[in-house]
């Protein structure tokens, strides 16, 4: 597993090492298509999935510096939230977001559009819900774009294979890909991760990471309120679970998937390994009227090759204790990863099990201006581009997201699930994302009762897994 590359090389560098890099990439069979010199070229992107998310991911951007990067096109499946993120972004950077209305597409379709917009080298942006990711990087491939793409990247077998083959032509046309597993870009966890690489907590045999919080994001709904509903957009029982997908395993893989990546990606990560087998529990305990199809607890026990365990607990349940925080124990110490949130500041070393002041090995020190991995997941993308470099963070991304899926499929089946049988099981929860129109009907239509099928653990036995919809 390679740690990103460090950017924060200056124009000189750029000029003195671009010819190095040019042959380096000839030697790997890699052609670069498009370089965009530092100080002469301005890079344009394009916005699809116009939400939080993608809201802020143009405005890392865009607040980038060197030549400015400008927002040119953008596509959204409701008109009010392209246009709220259009307006939200052109008050904070009126002369960067140049998006004429012939340029704002609506509608499943919108993404061909926007990224038509584009040259190539530009950079797209995928910030959609998980399920139509591949269906975007495969038409960004074609374009020759490069691309910054949310997690999660899949949620089941099919399209963690397909995203990887789509990878391979990627990777041959030299497109810089960025995937939004921020942790990776916080520097206070490069610096960790440089330093328990270099054993100073010794072997690693225990990882924890804690998500635990009231209700979040949509993952908590009540029945869809039918076509003639009040809500923005009037939308179809689609467009209603696009709009609430943490309720969705086909939209998103649901809470676990969409909530816990991070710290099962970080943690894996100080690990320098992926785990090859989950175990795991949970439940739904008080639903009431919610009709999503996410448990409120998970325990997901992850097994390394090694023996090391990784512990995932992921809860959104009101009144119980919130913690959202990662920690990593060795043979001689411990760490502390993400101190608050996915990515927080700082981490640390200690000696023994007890993360203490007096036990401190050592604290990260973070330049201000860079203590934000949002932001400096942009700044690695756009110094790859605008230097010439090789960066592409796809494969990790799929392995991160196959292995978030292993320990969801673990606790929503009560079986211990392998690596190898969730990247390569056949069921695909999706598999039309490309087709869809905004009269598709749903891939997962409400039962008569308005429910949709919840995970039942111990009730299907063995690996039938194309019975698995949960
Ligand atoms: N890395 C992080 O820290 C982080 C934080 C938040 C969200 N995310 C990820 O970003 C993604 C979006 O999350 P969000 O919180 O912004 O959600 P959101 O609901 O605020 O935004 C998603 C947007 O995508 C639009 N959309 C849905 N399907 C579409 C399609 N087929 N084509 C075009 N637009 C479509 C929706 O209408 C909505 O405007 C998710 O995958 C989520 O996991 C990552």
């Amino acid at each position: 597993m390679k740690q990103p590359e460090t950017p924060l090389f200056s124009r000189r560098d750029f000029l003195r090492t671009a010819s190095q890099t040019a042959a380096v990439s000839a030697l790997a069979g890699i052609t670069l298509p498009h370089v965009h010199a530092a100080g002469t070229d301005s890079i344009n992107i394009a916005l699809i999935g116009c939400g939080g998310r993608g809201t802020g991911a143009a405005k890392n951007a865009m607040d980038q510096s060197g030549p400015p990067i400008n927002l040119v096109a953008m596509a959204d499946i409701f008109q009010h939230r392209l246009q709220g993120s259009h307006d939200t972004l052109k008050r904070h950077l009126p002369n960067q977001v140049q998006v004429p209305d012939d340029r704002k597409f609506v509608g499943f379709d919108g993404y061909k559009g926007a990224l038509d917009s584009l040259k190539k080298g530009d950079v797209a942006i995928f910030t959609t819900p998980m399920a139509f990711r591949w269906v975007h990087f495969q038409y960004a491939i074609e374009k020759g774009l490069n691309v910054f793409m949310e997690k999660p990247v899949t949620a089941d077998g099919p399209s963690s294979r397909r995203m990887l083959k789509l990878n391979e032509e990627a990777e041959r046309k030299g497109l810089r890909v960025g995937v939004g597993l921020n942790s990776r870009h916080s520097r206070a966890m490069q610096q960790l991760h440089e330093r328990i690489s270099g054993g100073e907590i010794g072997d690693i045999m225990l990882m924890r990471g804690y998500r635990m919080a009231g209700p979040i994001g949509s993952a908590f709904s009540e029945k869809y309120p039918g076509p003639n509903n009040d809500l923005p957009g009037k939308p179809s029982e689609l467009l209603w679970q696009l709009s609430r997908f943490h309720s969705f395993l086909w939209a998103s893989g649901g809470c676990y998937s969409d909530f816990n990546i991070h710290h099962i990606d970080h943690l894996c990560w100080m690990k320098n390994a992926w785990p090859v087998k989950a175990q795991a529990i949970g439940g739904r305990h008080y639903r009431g009227n919610f009709v999503d199809q996410n448990f409120d607890s998970y325990a997901v026990e992850y097994i390394f090759e090694d023996g090391a365990r990784l512990y995932m607990d992921g809860r959104c349940m009101v009144g119980a204790n919130q913690q959202y925080s990662s920690y990593v124990h060795g043979t001689k110490g411990m760490a502390i990863a993400a101190k608050s949130g996915d990515a927080g500041l700082p981490s640390s070393t200690f000696r023994g099990q007890t993360p203490n002041r007096n036990n401190m090995i050592w604290t990260s020190d973070v330049p201000k201006n860079e203590t934000e991995s949002h932001f400096n997941e942009w700044t690695d993308l756009v110094d790859a581009i605008r230097q010439g470099k090789p960066f592409n963070e796809v494969k990790r991304g799929v392995e991160a997201s196959v292995v978030t899926s292993m320990g969801r499929m673990a606790a929503h089946t009560g079986q211990e699930v392998t690596f190898e049988e969730m990247l390569n099981h056949e069921h695909e929860y999706c598999p039309n994302a490309d087709k869809m129109t905004m009269d598709s009907p749903s891939p997962l239509p409400a039962g008569p009762d308005g429910k949709y099928p919840v995970p039942t653990p111990g009730e299907k036995k063995g690996k039938v897994w194309q019975e698995w919809y949960a």
